[in-house]
């Protein structure tokens, strides 16, 4: 069924179409990057990029080439000589060439002719078989082609020795069943692996990918993230977890590396990844509602269709106004806090009072409430923010003063920074240093809503002295003051890790 024994082939496009996602550019170096963590993914080739764009495309995709990885290694060509030549120059002995099929690119963008844009086709493949490359072709805008053409086009490709031909969904405009219809006319007619390229303009791009598999082709290109032109392309974590789970199909793929290999390719191309996306969103393994976290204590499958340690993922639960005693408990039990039912009934709707106000509840807010409830104050969070002013402006340095109470005790501390966050941050460490010898190690900040009343969201990752690390999360409209409560936030959780595991 596969040019690979039985197992569907991994195309990845991450660093060519993924790379082409509006406002993304990445340096040669963060090329490589991403190559060594795809090939440890085990994707089976590796689309590198497009040579002919710019000298540092070439000196990434020859680095690329140069680092001895499993995966094989694609450059892309127009069906052009001097297009393939540059593949050639980086050292390439694969190329992923095309040429646009249909009437709306032949008529307004190449101005050729059909038979003139069978004749490149072919001598594009020609003259990179002649120099003995390993050669996919692809029919750019296929599924917008007239059917008999295109037959044309891959049969004369595939003659002059195309190793695959590729399907592109360029303008993500084909549905499942057409997909399916078209592998199967093309493989009627065409002896030559077929690889499919699907574009995600209706959400249909991993939906489309799978149909063409199960008609018989035997790869898809995807990237990392569905990163790629306008809404991206077919997502590698989704098709690969749904090639497998709902349709048993093999791959190469080590799923467990899917979810740290995402975070990796969003922070090198700063693209976030939405809390809801299959998979690798934050939001994919996390429970609030009773009625879920409840099903899935009592059996993970009840609401976890995938199990997350597949995808290298834990499950997490989250308090608010939706959650249960059930989840309450275990949230609690995982930092060693017992309580009688009459305590944990008492603790759940205070919480509940919380989040009725809008406010999402952190873990250290909700072991805090527990210390209050059971009479336990080493559950109190440890720093509890009083107050903070920044001043910043054109000609000014940015100045944080922060004040904190801890133990009844105010402590004060100011710095300065590049701008407000950094300056806040810092006389927030400095501030906790005296109790708490801790280092901020990751900060990012995502806009959730448009505007400039958007919505924020921080995410921080800290760590303590002895290599603990916590994440938190604080959404607001204010970046500065959730960038200040994320921390606050995560330092308490850390002091807390202590007091409860002061052996980890
Ligand atoms: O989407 C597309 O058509 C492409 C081609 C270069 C194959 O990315
Ligand atoms: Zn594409």
């Amino acid at each position: 069924m596969s040019e690979n024994g039985n197992k569907i082939r991994i195309f990845d496009t991450t660093l060519r179409d993924g790379e082409q996602s509006p406002g993304v550019s990445i340096t040669p170096e963060q090329k490589v990057q991403i190559a060594i963590k795809l090939d440890q993914l085990g994707v089976d080739a590796i689309e590198a990029g497009f040579p002919i764009v710019s000298q540092g495309e070439i000196q990434a995709i020859k680095s690329i080439k140069k680092a001895g990885l499993n995966a094989e290694i694609c450059g892309l060509a127009r069906a052009l000589v001097h297009d393939i030549d540059t593949v050639i120059t980086c050292d390439l002995n694969y190329v992923h060439t095309f040429i646009a099929t249909s009437d709306i690119h032949m008529q307004y963008k190449l101005k050729m002719s059909p038979e003139q844009v069978i004749q490149k086709a072919v001598q594009a493949v020609d003259y990179a078989k002649s120099h003995g490359l390993q050669v996919e072709f692809s029919a750019e805008d296929a599924t917008r082609s007239d059917i008999a053409f295109l037959t044309k086009v891959f049969r004369a490709v595939g003659e002059a020795g195309a190793d695959r031909i590729d399907i592109p969904d360029t303008v993500g405009y084909a549905t499942p069943e057409f997909i399916s219809y078209l592998v199967r006319t093309l493989r009627e007619n065409i002896s030559v692996p077929i690889s499919l390229h699907c574009h995600n303009d209706f959400g249909l791009a991993v939906a489309n990918s799978i149909a063409g598999i199960n008609a018989g082709a035997t790869c898809a290109h995807v990237t990392v993230n569905g990163l790629g032109e306008r809404a991206g392309n077919a997502s590698l974590e989704e098709f690969v977890m749904a090639l497998q789970c709902l349709y048993k199909k093999e791959h190469n793929i080590h799923t467990k590396l899917l979810y740290e290999t995402s975070k990796s390719v969003s922070n090198i191309m700063g693209m976030a990844v939405q809390a809801n996306k299959a998979i690798i969103g934050e939001n994919a393994f996390g429970h609030e509602s009773g009625i879920h976290t409840h099903g899935v204590l009592s059996n993970p499958l009840t609401y976890e269709p995938i199990d997350p340690e597949m995808v290298g993922r834990k499950r997490w639960l989250q308090a608010g106004k939706h959650a249960g005693s059930h989840g309450i408990r275990a949230m609690l039990g995982d930092f060693g806090i017992e309580c009688t039912d009459i305590q944990l009934h008492k603790i759940v709707e205070r919480q509940k009072i919380l989040a009725d106000k809008g406010k999402s509840i952190s873990t250290s807010e909700l072991l805090s409430i527990a210390g209050e409830v059971v009479q336990n104050s080493k559950f109190e969070e440890k720093f509890k923010l009083y107050d903070f002013h920044i001043v910043t402006g054109m000609n000014l340095i940015p100045t944080a003063v922060i004040r904190l109470n801890t133990n009844g005790k105010d402590l004060i501390a100011s710095d300065t920074g590049v701008g407000p966050v950094d300056a806040a941050l810092k006389a927030i460490q400095k501030v906790a240093s005296e109790i708490a010898n801790v280092k901020i190690r990751e900060y990012k900040l995502d806009s959730i809503t448009g505007g400039s009343d958007a919505l924020a969201e921080v995410s921080v990752k800290v760590e303590d002295k002895d290599g603990n690390v916590v994440s938190a999360r604080k959404a607001g409209e204010d970046v500065v003051v959730a960038s200040v409560q994320a921390v606050i936030d995560a330092i308490n959780k850390v002091m807390l890790r202590k007091v409860l595991y002061p052996k980890n």
